[in-house]
């Protein structure tokens, strides 16, 4: 089965230092990331592939002097195109320039409603009201938004103001995501991490509003995973449905399989996309079902849920051919329970801040 969508992480470079990052905790230096010539050539190769959607990614990938390029390469190429943004740094011209070129949608990242909640977790003062801006003219400009919001510990509270300030800005959609503990995020999980009772209120907060603005705007929330009962089928499930090209030209399953220990990823730089979409050992190391072993070989949502999360499953659970902990059936979900807990109650500690590593 081809993918059918590319995240193409265009380079880690970002103004801003959320602490909930999903990137690595060690980040590709500009130096190595792909010139354009390659990412174009990676265009090509994924729409020959069956792609009809690119996530232009990062990091922050407005950084890239060649983003008009790419974007107009996935243009001429018929694919979808998706720009995901801090907000930071996007003129008028710039944007324009981009839509003109046939950018196709941009997705907009909120840290909190206010300036006072959003700017110190962007870890960079005035963010709020660059990113408010940029919303502005991507709505006077005629391009579908979509506001994220990534929900943790000091945020939680906000979920209704920040659907309302989706509604205010003219969004289509709104993504009330709650942390996903890899990366940044996997170090700083003690900070962020809710109780339940705040997830709950949160959650009934969303239903509340889906009802009372339906035909305004689309709502997307999911329930977090250390306090679900099933798994997501994270990445609609290892190599059916996806793929991921990081900053120097790496080809991913998902966001965080750097995080496996011992997987090899190809590289766009060395050979064709579909032949490592078709033959590389890290996409087939657990594709489909045949990898899994109790209790998700027996299950009968295997193909529902495909086994959820392979990193989070190495993470809690030390090996990533187990069950996504997440899920109730998993030896290791009380141990989620626990860690949820505990680290909700305790006293949060300051964020690490997402950041290059001295060298
Ligand atoms: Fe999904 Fe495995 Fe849990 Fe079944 S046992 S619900 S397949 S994670
Ligand atoms: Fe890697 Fe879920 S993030 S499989």
């Amino acid at each position: 089965m081809p993918p059918i969508g590319l995240l193409a992480e265009l380079s880690h470079r970002c103004p801003l230092r959320c602490p909930y990052c999903s990137n690595p905790t060690e980040l590709v230096r500009r130096s190595d990331e792909l010139s354009t010539e390659e990412w174009l050539r990676v265009l090509d190769e994924a729409s020959a592939l069956g792609v009809v959607q690119v996530h232009l990614s990062g990091g922050e990938p407005t950084v890239r002097a060649d983003l008009q390029e790419i974007v107009r390469k996935c243009a001429a190429l018929g694919l979808y195109s998706n720009l995901i943004t801090s907000g930071i740094g996007l003129s008028q011209t710039a944007l324009a320039a981009l839509v003109d070129r046939g950018l196709d949608h941009v997705q907009l990242s909120f840290q909190g409603a206010t300036p006072e909640i959003a700017d110190p977790i962007a870890g960079m003062p005035g963010a709020f009201e660059s990113k408010r801006a940029l919303a502005q003219r991507v709505v006077e400009i005629g391009v579908p938004l979509t506001v994220n919001a990534v929900i943790h510990r000091a945020n939680i509270g906000e979920v209704g103001a920040l659907i309302g300030l989706a509604v205010t800005l003219g969004a289509k959609r709104v993504e009330i995501a709650h942390a996903q503990y890899h990366g940044w995020a996997l170090s700083n999980r003690a900070a962020l991490m809710p109780a339940l009772s705040e997830v709950l209120a949160a959650i009934a907060e969303v239903e509340r509003l889906r009802e009372d603005l339906d035909g305004t705007i689309v709502i997307d929330s999911v329930l977090p995973d250390y306090y679900a009962r099933y798994p997501k089928a994270c990445m609609g499930g290892w190599g059916r449905r996806s793929l991921n090209v990081t900053p120097k030209g790496d080809v991913l399953p998902c966001h965080a399989a750097e995080s496996i220990h011992g997987m090899a990823f190809w590289n766009v730089r060395d050979r064709p996309l579909a032949e490592i979409w078709s033959r590389s050992p890290a996409f087939a190391a657990f594709r489909g079902v045949e990898w899994m072993r109790e209790p998700c070989r027996s299950c009968d949502r295997r193909e529902i849920d495909w086994g959820g999360c392979r990193c989070q499953a190495l993470a809690l659970a030390g090996d990533a051919t187990q069950a996504d902990p997440a899920c109730h059936k998993s030896p290791y979900h009380a141990q989620l329970e626990t860690i949820a807990a505990r680290e909700a109650t305790a006293t949060a500690p300051a964020y690490r801040y997402r950041g290059y590593a001295a060298s």
